[in-house]
């Protein structure tokens, strides 16, 4: 048994999108969040830019004793992990692609038209081509990078025909031309459009890295005997800056009273 928290971190509010599976799963896990909300987007920046950001504040959650690290983005697991595991093998760093991939290559069926939406970064990284590749060679997915709905999301703009629009101006033609029936929210501020996209195209499945993720802590927590015991720590936010949207999400997510938010930035 082990009851130091879980570090989890994103560009901003989106890795939260892991939260209520974690609380559906494994209710006694505790969390430290880190939401570099003050430099979101991650996903169109330059990959040096994002293993310095990435680096600070894995630096940070490692120094609050955390028993796991999950890497809560799909930009930063997409470019990043081999250099995180590298710098701090002191502690276990679980990426937010892998378990996903893993899944598309077990479920997927020769009929399928599997498709994945995220940043610029992600997409041009091909990742979940070759990772799906990896463990299964017969499956294809097609990818899609959709670079405005992060901002968008991060601004609140999410029940309205603003956000209707700007999912159809990407997604309407990709969907059609590849007859997409899978489709992959390969950000982890996607589920929070999770809805809108539904609505739009019924007949497309979504799949969620966020649920898969929290599949494999669990996994991972219970074959090294570290799950946690039911305990009074409280779970604790930081954001490089408290922004009203960061704020409403975590009132969303968690219970007011079991959690902490602060403010934490690694520059002036
Ligand atoms: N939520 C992030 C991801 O999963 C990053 C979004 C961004 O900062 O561009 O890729």
């Amino acid at each position: 048994m082990d009851n130091r928290p879980i570090g989890f971190f994103d560009s901003g509010l989106g890795g939260l999108t892991c939260i209520p599976f974690l609380h559906q799963k494994l209710p006694n896990e505790k969390i430290i969040y880190y939401g570099d909300t003050a430099r979101t987007p991650y996903g169109s920046k330059s990959i040096e830019n994002i293993r310095q950001f990435s680096t600070q504040i894995v630096d940070y959650l490692v120094s609050h004793d955390v028993k796991l690290i999950v890497i809560a983005c799909n930009t930063v697991s997409a470019t990043c992990i081999d250099l995180l595991k590298e710098r701090f093998p002191e502690v276990p760093i679980l990426g937010i692609i892998d378990p996903m991939a893993r899944k598309i290559a077990e479920i997927g069926e020769s009929k399928d038209k599997f498709g994945v939406i995220g940043t610029k970064v992600t997409i041009s990284s091909g990742v979940y081509e070759d990772k799906v590749k990896m463990y299964n060679e017969s499956i294809n997915i097609h990818s899609l990078a959709c670079p405005a709905l992060v901002p968008l999301i991060e601004e609140g703009i999410i029940n309205n025909e603003i956000m209707d629009l700007m999912i159809k101006y990407y997604i309407d033609d990709f969907q059609k031309k590849r007859n997409i029936n899978k489709l992959v929210l390969g950000c982890t501020h996607y589920p929070i459009i999770q809805e809108n996209i539904q609505r739009l195209y019924p007949d497309m499945e979504l799949l969620n890295p966020s649920e898969e993720v929290i599949n494999s802590v669990g996994k991972m927590l219970e074959e090294k005997g570290m799950l946690a015991e039911p305990n009074d720590s409280r779970n604790l936010c930081y954001a490089s800056d408290l922004s009203e949207n960061f704020l409403n999400m975590i009132n969303l997510f968690f219970d007011n009273d079991s959690v902490d938010t602060d403010i934490m930035k690694f520059y002036d």
